[in-house]
């Protein structure tokens, strides 16, 4: 590490966050981006009209405590609004999970692989790590979850539809966990995907037996917003308080609290799209089975094909071939549903490579 600054050592061992690579262009072919799980569908009608009209006066700060969309979102949901706390995307709700729990000699518990942002947010606050490892078909490994919490676990962290596998965490799998877990430490429920699942636990319901339990949620997916950063958490007040003292004040823009509270109005169109994007995902998956793939169960707006290194390697390089960005992690390679086009190039890549 450079000597010039006083910059902590830890960030020399800081696990790198890698965006999805954008598509490379190819003679002929439109390109597709389908690395970064984005909802590609046009926005909803009136999200346009209202981001317009939100950035109409661009030199006012936003409501700081976004009051509008927090009431909307906690009618909808039918909690308390000093439940909800509003960020800029789910992302800055994880981070802020992780500001007011961690510090060095506190551990935080996750399964593996997962969002990428888990480790990093984990080193960011110098607490140490504790990925377990998921079962091999995609799924969280909730004994070993349970296994690794100790006296020093502040915080534990659960993906439902898990990015990348694709599985979600089923009702009784979060109660069996949830009634191990010490009820002083925070567990999160990452719920990005939720929208797109057929069938998931209900954190909502599960608050109501535990309040350390926290959802994390966002409109960045099945609401198309993922460019205007805006998510929420849902805590118990005492959590939801601590998390609004680490949040940075305004950090949801006008547009982006007016885009979502223009979404939230038309649920039910957007109930409709993710329905549309599951359904292409459920056929996608399908035929990569079909293929000879290993293809765990997709809940998300992505499939996820397990590969051994090689072959994860040549699937990316044989995607970016036609112009298509998948994003290759350890263990295989995740495919974001997109237009049929670039979901038909991808599975020409796969007829051609399948094992
Ligand atoms: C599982 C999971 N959680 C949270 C996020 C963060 O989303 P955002 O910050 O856009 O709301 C992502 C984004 O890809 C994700 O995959």
């Amino acid at each position: 590490m450079s000597n010039r600054f006083l910059l902590r050592d830890a960030l020399a061992e800081f696990p790198p966050y890698v965006p999805g690579k954008p598509p490379v262009s190819s003679p002929g072919l439109t390109p597709y981006k389908l690395s970064s799980n984005e909802n590609h569908l046009p926005p909803l009608p009136g999200v346009l009209d209202a981001l317009t009209a939100a950035a109409a006066v661009p030199a006012n700060y936003p409501d700081p405590t976004a009051a509008a969309l927090v009431a909307d979102i906690a009618d909808r949901l039918d909690v308390d609004p000093a439940e909800v706390v509003p960020g800029a995307g789910a992302s800055e709700i994880l981070s802020a999970l992780t500001n007011i729990t961690l510090e060095s000699g506190t551990s935080v518990v996750y399964p593996w692989p997962s969002f990428e942002m888990y480790p990093i947010l984990a080193s960011a606050r110098g607490a140490e790590k504790r990925p377990v490892a998921l079962l091999p078909d995609g799924r969280h490994d909730f004994a070993g979850l349970a296994a690794a919490i100790d006296d020093t676990t502040r915080l534990v962290l659960l993906c439902s539809p898990n990015n990348p596998t694709g599985p979600t965490i089923a009702d009784a799998e979060l109660e069996g966990f949830l009634a191990e877990v010490p009820d002083n430490v925070i567990v999160v429920l990452d719920e990005a995907y939720l929208e797109f699942a057929s069938e998931a636990a209900d954190g909502l319901a599960a608050r109501k037996k535990h309040a350390n339990l926290v959802l994390a949620r966002t409109f960045s997916k099945a609401y198309g917003l993922a460019g205007l950063r805006v998510g929420y958490g849902v805590a118990d007040v005492e959590i939801a308080t601590a998390l609004r003292q680490v949040i940075a004040p305004f950090s949801v823009t006008a547009p982006a609290q007016a885009a979502a509270r223009e979404s939230l109005a038309r649920i039910d169109e957007v109930a409709v799209r993710a329905k549309e994007v599951a359904a292409v995902r459920d056929r996608f998956a399908h035929d990569l089975r079909e293929l000879g793939f290993d293809v765990p169960d997709a809940q998300g707006n992505y499939v996820w094909i397990a590969l051994d290194p090689e072959a994860a390697v040549a699937f990316e390089g044989a995607c970016a071939e036609q112009a298509v960005a998948v994003r290759r992690l350890q263990g295989g390679v995740r495919v974001s549903i997109g237009p049929d086009e670039a979901l038909d190039r991808v599975l020409k890549v796969a007829a051609a490579a399948r094992p």
